[in-house]
């Protein structure tokens, strides 16, 4: 699949299956972080690839607050997790490096079949020492993966932005359309 109709197809995966992910799946992922983008190409974020403590991340996470039906069950919750930290020192406002970065590791645990959820709820403070991250580190977001034990599709927006199971289990993600999100030449 190319890289458009990865994007398009790409959806919040937030149940998997319990498969181990090929250690080089997960190394391409944080090889793809790396080479993202960077403001002034200062490169402040590091990873940290969690694959046996994995209770230790999620239970300082928050997933699918919307609608708790979509989250894991004890047997669904990611088998890896990616969190993102960020060296204070070099730039400590990097949300523009951390976007990027992130969406680098998406599309390419995607293009290997991986299913991920990027968790910006996150306990910071508790999770931190649990991690050994040093003070002049912050952690901006966490990544949950694994094999999609989920499906889930766009779905058309109707003034509501809230996911929600269809009829058949299906996650439906309304996205506003093309129409309402862009302005030609002028607003
Ligand atoms: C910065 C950021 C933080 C997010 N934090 C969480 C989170 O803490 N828990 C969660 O279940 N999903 C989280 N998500 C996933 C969003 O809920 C999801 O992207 C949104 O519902 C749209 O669905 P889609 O990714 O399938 O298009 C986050 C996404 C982003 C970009």
């Amino acid at each position: 699949m190319g890289v458009y109709d990865l994007i398009c197809n790409r959806r919040t995966i937030r149940k998997f299956l319990q498969e181990r992910i090929p250690k080089n799946d997960l190394l391409a992922c944080l090889n793809a972080a790396r080479l993202a983008p960077s403001s002034r190409n200062r490169q402040p974020l590091e990873y940290i690839l969690i694959v046996k403590n994995l209770d230790l991340v999620f239970n300082h996470v928050s997933i699918a607050g919307y609608n708790s039906a979509v989250g894991p069950l004890d047997d669904e919750k990611p088998v890896a997790y990616i969190v993102v930290i960020s060296n204070k020192d070099i730039n400590d406002h990097p949300r523009y490096d951390v976007g990027l970065a992130v969406e680098n590791i998406v599309l390419t645990a995607l293009e290997r079949g991986i299913g991920s959820c990027i968790m910006g709820s996150v306990e910071r403070e508790e999770l931190k020492p649990k991690l050994k991250i040093p003070e002049n580190y912050n952690i901006e977001l966490a990544i949950g993966l694994g094999y999609p034990k989920q499906k889930s599709q766009e779905a058309k927006y109707k003034g509501d932005v809230k996911y929600y199971l269809n009829e058949d289990g299906v996650l439906n993600v309304p996205k506003r359309s093309l129409k309402d999100i862009m302005h030609e030449e002028v607003f």
